[in-house]
C-alpha cells in the first residue's frame, strides 16, 4: 500500500520529464533573450580542426530554444530563487566567430561563473566588458582565441576565486597583473600559462610576492618571466600546486621544505632554479612520483 504513491510518482517523473521543470525556477525573461542573442552571434563548427584542445566539441547551445526554460538549457545555471542566470559553462562548445566588444552577455550582471574555454573567437580583441562583471568568482577563457592585451579592467573582478587566461597568446601588462594581485584577495586558482608576461621586468618581479595567502594553485608555464624570484612565493601558506616550467631565464632557490609545507606539485623544468642550500635529499619510502629534474641529477645523484 505504502509503495503505491511512490510508484505513481516515479511513473510521472519518468514519463513526463517536463514535470521536473516545476522544481526549477523559470528563467528570467531578459536573461533568456540575452543568451539567445549571444548564441546567434556565433556559428557552430564541430570539426575537430576548429579547436585542437577538445577531442570532440559538443554544441551545447543547440539545446537553447526560445520559449523554453533557460534554467534547463545545457551549460546554464540559475539562482534557484530569482531565476537569474548565474553560471554559464560553454567550454568546448564549438562556438566560432568574432566576439562582439559589446556582447549582450555583459548584461548578465548576476553572472558568477563563466567558462568559454576551448572555443574559437577568431582572434577578436578581448573586450573590456569582462571587467564589468564584478560578481564573477570564476572566469575561464583558456585557449579561446582572443588576441591582444588583457584588458586592465580585469583587475576590477575583486571576487575572483579562479581565473584561467591560459593559452591565449595574449600579453598582460605588469600594472594589470599587480592590480589583480592586490584586488583579488580571495583567489585560489590562477592559471596564466603561455601568457606573455615579459612586461614584468626582472626589477619588478617582486610584485609576485604579494599574492593572496589564499592561493592554492599557481600556474605560470612559459610566460617569459625573467630574473630572480624571491622564494616567498614558494612559501605561500596554502599553495599546493606551483608550475613555473619553461621560463628559462627565471631563477630562484628552493627554500627549506618541511612537513607543514602544503606544496604537493612543483614543476620547475626548463627554469634556472637551483638548490644552493640543499645538501641532503632522500626519497626513501616517500610515495614520490614523477620525474626528478635534471639539475638535481647533475648535482646530487651522480
Ligand atoms: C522569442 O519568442 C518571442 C515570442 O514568440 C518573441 O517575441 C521574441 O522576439 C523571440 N526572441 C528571440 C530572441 O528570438
Ligand atoms: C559599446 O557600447 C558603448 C556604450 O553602450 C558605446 O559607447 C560603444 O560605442 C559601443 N561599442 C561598439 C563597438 O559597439
Ligand atoms: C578593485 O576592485 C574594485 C571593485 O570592482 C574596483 O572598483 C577597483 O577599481 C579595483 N582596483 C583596481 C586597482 O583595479
Ligand atoms: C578551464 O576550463 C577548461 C575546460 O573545461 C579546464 O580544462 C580547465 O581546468 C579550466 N581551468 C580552471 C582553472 O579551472
Ligand atoms: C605588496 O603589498 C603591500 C601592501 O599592499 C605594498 O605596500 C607593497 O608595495 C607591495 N609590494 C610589491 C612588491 O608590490
Ligand atoms: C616550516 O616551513 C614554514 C615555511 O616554509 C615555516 O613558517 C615553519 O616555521 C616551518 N616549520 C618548522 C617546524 O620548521
Amino acid at each position: 500500500m505504502g509503495w503505491f504513491p511512490f510508484l505513481v510518482l516515479s511513473f510521472l517523473l519518468s514519463h513526463f520529464p517536463s514535470q521536473t521543470s516545476s522544481f526549477m525556477p523559470f528563467c528570467n525573461y531578459d536573461d533568456a533573450s540575452v543568451l539567445l542573442s549571444f548564441k546567434s552571434s556565433f556559428t557552430l563548427d564541430s570539426s575537430s580542426l576548429s579547436n585542437p584542445w577538445c577531442e570532440s566539441c559538443h554544441p551545447k547551445t543547440e539545446s537553447w530554444e526560445n520559449g523554453t526554460n533557460c534554467c534547463l538549457w545545457e551549460g546554464v545555471s540559475c539562482d534557484t530563487k530569482s531565476g537569474h542566470v548565474i553560471g554559464i559553462d560553454l567550454s568546448c562548445s564549438c562556438l566560432q566567430g568574432e566576439f562582439h566588444p559589446n556582447t549582450t552577455l555583459f548584461k548578465l550582471i548576476h553572472l558568477q561563473k563563466l567558462n568559454l574555454a576551448f572555443n574559437y573567437f577568431s582572434n577578436s580583441p578581448m573586450p573590456n566588458g569582462f571587467g564589468d562583471h564584478v560578481a564573477l568568482t570564476h572566469l575561464n577563457l583558456s585557449a579561446s582565441a582572443f588576441s591582444g592585451v588583457i584588458p586592465s579592467k580585469i583587475s576590477h573582478l575583486s571576487k575572483l576565486v579562479s581565473l584561467d587566461l591560459s593559452f591565449l597568446g595574449m600579453r598582460i601588462e605588469a600594472a594589470t597583473l599587480e592590480n589583480v594581485i592586490v584586488n583579488a584577495t580571495d583567489i585560489r586558482e590562477l592559471t596564466l600559462d603561455g601568457l606573455d608576461m615579459s612586461s614584468i621586468k626582472p626589477s619588478s618581479l617582486s610584485l609576485l610576492v604579494n599574492f593572496s595567502s589564499s592561493l592554492v594553485s599557481l600556474s605560470l608555464q612559459q610566460t617569459g618571466l625573467q630574473g630572480k624570484l624571491a622564494n616567498n612565493i614558494l612559501c605561500l601558506p596554502n599553495l599546493q600546486k606551483l608550475d613555473l616550467s619553461f621560463n628559462r631565464y627565471l631563477q630562484g632557490e628552493l627554500p627549506e621544505f618541511n612537513r607543514s609545507t602544503p606544496l604537493r606539485y612543483l614543476d620547475l623544468c626548463y627554469t634556472g632554479f637551483t638548490l644552493e642550500s640543499l645538501n641532503y635529499l632522500d626519497f626513501y619510502s616517500s610515495d614520490f612520483e614523477g620525474t626528478i629534474p635534471l639539475f638535481l641529477y647533475k648535482k646530487y645523484l651522480i
